[in-house]
């Protein structure tokens, strides 16, 4: 997969789906030359010629040139790792500030090596590698032309993956202290595609929307600066040629495994060629790095497609799924949930969370989730974070999860370990355990502060209470909360010298915290959460493998961000329940929770029979088909961006089987309306439960399944198609077949 030309010092990294091609150009700068579908063979000097980097080492003329005058300009030319202050104005791939003061940073090849397997970012939550995977790594080591810094560049390739993971390290052997103001993961120089960017951005409530853009020679910055619960904007873009849709054309998939502050910057440059940078964000962020002192960047992944979004869209679904999430739940059927806060908010007490137990049973319900408010004093949300023990006045907690289990219920507790009240035991006894300025008036969203992570001894100070917790108790979830973002920030702990370095350390302490959590609880079934649906990205998913979707319950929201969370994340990942949200009916918000983490935000004593009845025949729906939302293939069939509907469909990986979702936002008169679906063998008969018809795949994909008929608004359609043997058209719709359909569904 990975080898080195070395008389023509070409870098091929090459897999049966992807090719990427970059070389070492004369003056020792890394230069790039493809990123795309499999190539056998790369035309160089024919590439070359595209860029202005067209003197390049096979041209007699540029090395005269270089040789003798040494005059070389990198304003034009695509490269693996850009300099900073020196030609090159598009971006730096890392700026320092040199032990004499100067900032020109520029580095040139060194050394490379090619290993088996792969090799990861330090301490970050990372891509794995299974047994049966083909991986291999190059690193390239950099030098600074000045000093003795050195750049590891890392380009990891899985064999089944279009694609690439790379990552990068720099090390200081100046024998001095030198700042680190800015480095990237990944820099992709490309020649001009006309190229679109697709990013999520959102806020509380409204958590997920897709912004297209058209990429010109303004850049474009996908950022955020929060520190955490992030629903600005989310670590993750698609560069899509401007032709490009979810089913045809070039696409590339960009994704951080990062969950702190992150930046994308994208644009033109005066040759219409695009450059690309994913990094940590550098606001705020300036690292002091001492003699032999390294950072490492957390890993960005990028998946190319030459078929469109859909396809790019299985790919990532495909890795998170089999290289991301804990092996333990990754691929597993998640218990439906009912979690306690829509019934009664703060105000429970063990007798009433018992009834919860026994009303959910009923329901076929497999878990019952005790929501915020059994700890400390805390019967709003103005005190006791950090005060993690069980309220005796309020709960008994063993009592309700032996109640649980001896029903064979599971129970889950909710949990918001990275923040202090500062009515809390802890703040009174630990001020300096909050993250605030001391000169500053802190500003008390949600009024309560944020943990100084950055420091050890809190994080093993909120691990020990914690661990009192689910070790005392038998406790089988937990929703892992993370309700507020960090402004006015200090660190008593950093110290003045080291405040620039605050935002990435408290994001290295929440995951030393996660980390020391799933391994000291492993069988725990843990949801992440920033404030409904932050915090939504690859970094947190390594140690959660599934994220609440949004405390947004209502339908024709609810598809939204349902639908722009599918593109990049996998639907097994996204916590998505029922609730009593007064809109549409039960059924359809049950159906669109189907394509999620299944499970319901009401009080089952205020339903009505008709509606437990659903409640159960949903359960069963959910336990029929999970298979197909938690392992299958994802594909939009129609975009709420460019139509009524929003449509989407899941088909198992052996094409036997598919779940069809069709969701009109308004009401419409009968219209000629055919929907085709993807994926399906076109060779193989299908019985469909929306017209109980027989068809070969081929005739669903091609011509569809009539839906011309009058909707009115908000109407959801969900429907199976499953391979059959019969071939005959109708042959489920008489009675004496009945029986069959049912079976069939
Ligand atoms: C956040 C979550 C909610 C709930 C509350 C509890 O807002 O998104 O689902 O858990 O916290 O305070």
């Amino acid at each position: 997969m990975i080898s080195f030309d070395s008389s023509k010092k070409i870098f091929k990294l090459s897999n049966s789906k992807y090719s990427y091609y970059f070389y070492i150009n004369p003056l020792g700068y890394l230069v790039h030359l493809y990123s795309g579908k499999k190539l056998n063979e790369l035309g160089i000097e024919r590439t070359n010629e595209r860029y202005i980097e067209r003197y390049a080492f096979l041209n007699e003329e540029f090395k005269e040139v270089c040789d003798e005058n040494y005059y070389y300009s990198e304003q034009g030319s695509l490269f693996e790792c850009a300099s900073f202050l020196k030609s090159d104005k598009r971006g730096a791939f890392a700026v320092i500030k040199h032990t004499d003061g100067s900032y020109i940073t520029s580095f040139k090849y060194f050394s490379h090596k090619i290993v088996k397997g792969k090799v990861s970012s330090e301490n970050y939550p990372h891509f794995k590698v299974n047994n049966f995977d083909k991986v291999e790594t190059l690193i390239v080591t950099l030098k600074d032309e000045k000093e003795d810094i050195f750049l590891e560049l890392y380009y990891v390739m899985y064999e089944k993956i279009s694609g690439l993971i790379r990552f990068s390290k720099l090390i200081n052997k100046t024998g001095k202290t030198i700042e680190l103001d800015r480095i990237c993961s990944l820099e992709l120089d490309s020649y001009n595609k006309d190229f679109d960017l697709v990013s999520i951005h959102g806020q509380w409530g409204d958590d997920k929307e897709l912004e297209l853009e058209k990429v010109g020679h303004s850049k474009i910055v996908v950022n955020d600066n929060h520190g955490g619960r992030g629903f600005r904007q989310n670590p993750t873009i698609i560069l899509k040629e401007h032709n490009a849709n979810y089913d045809h054309g070039e696409v590339y998939m960009c994704s951080l495994v990062y969950s702190g502050n992150f930046k994308f910057e994208v644009g033109l440059d005066e040759y219409d060629q695009l450059r690309l940078q994913a990094l940590i964000s550098d606001e705020m962020f300036s690292f002091t790095l001492q003699n032999n002192e390294t950072f490492s960047t957390p890993e960005c992944i990028l998946i190319y497609s030459s078929e469109g979004i859909n396809k790019a869209t299985q790919t990532m679904h495909d890795i998170v799924r089999e290289n991301l999430l804990p092996n333990s739940y990754a691929l597993k059927e998640r218990p439906i949930l009912i979690n306690s806060r829509e019934p009664f908010m703060f105000d429970f007490d063990t007798e009433k969370i018992k009834k919860l137990i026994l009303d959910a049973k009923a329901l076929n319900i497999e878990q019952v989730v005790l929501d915020d408010g059994w700890f400390g004093k805390r019967n709003s949300d103005n005190s006791s974070l950090g005060d993690l023990y069980v309220n005796e006045d309020k709960i008994n907690l063993k009592e309700v999860i032996d109640f649980a289990h001896k029903n064979r219920m599971k129970f889950g507790l909710w949990v918001e370990p990275e923040m202090i009240s500062p009515d809390s035991e802890l703040f009174r006894k630990h001020p300096e355990y909050a993250l605030y300025d001391r000169n500053t008036k802190p500003t008390l969203l949600r009024h309560q502060l944020v943990l100084d992570l950055t420091n050890d001894e809190v994080v093993d100070c909120v691990f020990k209470e914690l661990e009192k917790i689910f070790s005392r108790y038998d406790i089988d979830y937990c929703k892992w909360d993370f309700n507020r973002y960090l402004s006015e920030i200090g660190s008593l702990h950093l110290g003045n010298e080291k405040q620039g370095e605050i935002f990435h350390r408290f994001m290295m302490g929440s995951y030393k915290l996660l980390n020391k959590f799933i391994n000291r609880f492993p069988n725990v079934l843990l949801e992440t959460c920033a404030s409904g649906a932050g915090r939504f990205d690859l970094g947190m998913l390594y140690y959660s493998p599934q994220i609440w979707g949004s405390d947004e319950t209502n339908p024709f929201s609810r598809v939204m961000i349902q639908f722009a969370t599918n593109v990049f994340y996998p639907l097994s990942t996204i916590g998505a329940h029922v609730s009593a949200a007064n809109s549409l009916t039960l059924q359809d918000k049950a159906i669109i929770s189907l394509f999620g983490t299944y499970g319901y935000e009401l009080d089952p004593d205020k339903l009505s029979e008709e509606e437990k009845n659903k409640v159960i025949e949903f359960n069963g729906l959910h336990k029929r088909f999970h298979h197909i939302v938690t392992k299958g293939d994802y594909y939009v069939l129609s975009s709420p961006y460019t139509s009524n509907f929003a449509s989407w469909m899941c088909v198992s990986k052996d094409k036997s089987e598919a779940l069809v979702f069709n969701f009109n936002f308004r009401r419409e008169q009968t219209k000629g309306r055919f929907l085709r679906v993807k994926g399906l063998d076109p060779n193989k008969n299908y019985f469909n439960s929306l017209t109980n018809d027989v068809y070969k795949g081929d005739f669903y994909m091609n011509v569809g399944i009539n839906i011309s008929a009058p909707l009115k608004e908000g109407m959801t359609m969900l429907f199976v198609l499953k391979e059959v043997n019969f071939i005959v058209k109708n042959v489920l719709n008489n009675k004496a077949n009945k029986k069959k359909r049912e079976k069939l569904l």
